[in-house]
């Protein structure tokens, strides 16, 4: 099969590059999103592989038809970036990843956790610069806190497990409870306004879908515990990023860490060292000292990426071949 790989940054073409057959299958790597305006490039395709910030909108799901796509290969798990009813519609199968190592991303967030708390990154730039001074490099102690997560599926369900080996107590928002991860960590099901007034660290680990577009927002904001910390490892659209930081501003929000930003499409994954970011409130953002944001990295360890590429390897052969799969994504 011929694929167009798009948003193909050096570690992917590495990692697709060692695992397909290059005998069997044409990779053609492109380094820029897919969306309306880049769809030809896949003129010849059989199928595009894409990720987190490509656009498969209907413009640009057309325009692939049109190119003579019939397959999508995702190489993430969020399907959010998909117009599944049109891609339906114009017989474009979808198939997605829907695991690469969750314990990667749920490590991910409790590096923001701990860094935000114990200001390692601070400390690193005073000790290099010969101050060894503690002033205001001050945290707290993680043990005994109450963490809430909201949503327990695999990561969800990863990041529970570690924070039990913290010593916290364990408190989740999940319109589908998990008996048996109650069962393995003791943590407790509550309402979602139950989680925000209960947590002193709440992380979220919901998939972004049009209703829960801005679940942290002005108003589930006010129910938090003054002082909570909020990490964000998910989706940027969860979070009003506006309401977030005028409760930075008002000091109710005590910190919050996010590896995800509602505008990121535009900005993450290359390097923007020379160019003037056109985003306020990216740059209000930044400014906060009890802010830490790193670019969609969470996912991004020697594991995941060979999982994607395996299971991506698995999408193509059961296109090919029609064979049922659950990675599949269907309306
Ligand atoms: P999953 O499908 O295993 O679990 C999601 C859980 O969220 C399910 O238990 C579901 O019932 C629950 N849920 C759905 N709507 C909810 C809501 N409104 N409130 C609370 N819970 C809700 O998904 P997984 O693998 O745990 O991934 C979670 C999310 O993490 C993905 O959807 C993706 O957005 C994000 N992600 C981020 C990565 C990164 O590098 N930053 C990498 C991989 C995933």
């Amino acid at each position: 099969m011929i694929i167009s790989v798009y948003s193909a940054q050096p570690y992917d073409c590495d990692s697709l590059s060692e695992v397909f057959d290059a005998t069997l299958h044409q990779l053609n790597f492109f380094n820029v999103n897919l969306n309306a305006q880049t769809a030809p490039l896949a003129e010849g395709s059989q199928a595009v592989c894409a990720f987190v910030n490509d656009r498969l909108d209907e413009p640009c799901l057309i325009e692939l038809a049109k190119h003579g796509v019939r397959f999508i290969f995702l190489r993430c798990a969020g399907f959010n970036q998909v117009d599944l009813n049109i891609a339906q519609n114009l017989g474009i199968q979808v198939f997605r990843v829907p695991a690469y190592s969750p314990e990667s991303v749920a490590e991910h967030a409790v590096a923001l956790l701990l860094t935000l708390n114990r200001k390692t990154h601070k400390a690193y730039n005073r000790v290099r610069e010969s101050n060894f001074s503690l002033d205001r490099l001050t945290g707290f102690q993680i043990y005994g806190k109450t963490i809430g997560i909201v949503g327990t599926g695999k990561i969800g369900a990863a990041f529970a497990r570690i924070m039990r080996g913290f010593g916290c107590k364990l408190i989740a928002f999940d319109p589908f409870p998990s008996e048996t991860l109650t069962d393995e960590t003791g943590l407790t099901y509550l309402s979602l306004p139950q989680l925000l007034a209960q947590a002193d660290i709440i992380s979220l680990h919901c998939p972004l879908r049009p209703e829960n577009r801005h679940l942290i927002n002005a108003e589930t904001l006010k129910l938090i515990k003054p002082g909570a910390m909020l990490i964000n490892t998910s989706r940027g659209g969860l979070v009003d990023t506006q309401a977030a930081i005028d409760a930075l501003q008002s000091g109710h929000l005590g910190y919050l860490g996010i590896d995800v930003y509602e505008q990121e499409e535009s900005l993450f994954f290359r390097d923007r060292s020379e160019q003037i970011i056109d985003d306020n409130v990216w740059g209000l953002l930044l400014h906060f000292p009890n802010v830490l944001v790193t670019a969609h990295q969470a996912f991004f360890t020697k594991e995941a990426l060979l999982e994607i590429a395996q299971t991506t390897l698995g999408n193509v052969e059961a296109a090919e071949n029609q064979l049922h799969t659950d990675t599949r994504v269907t309306l």
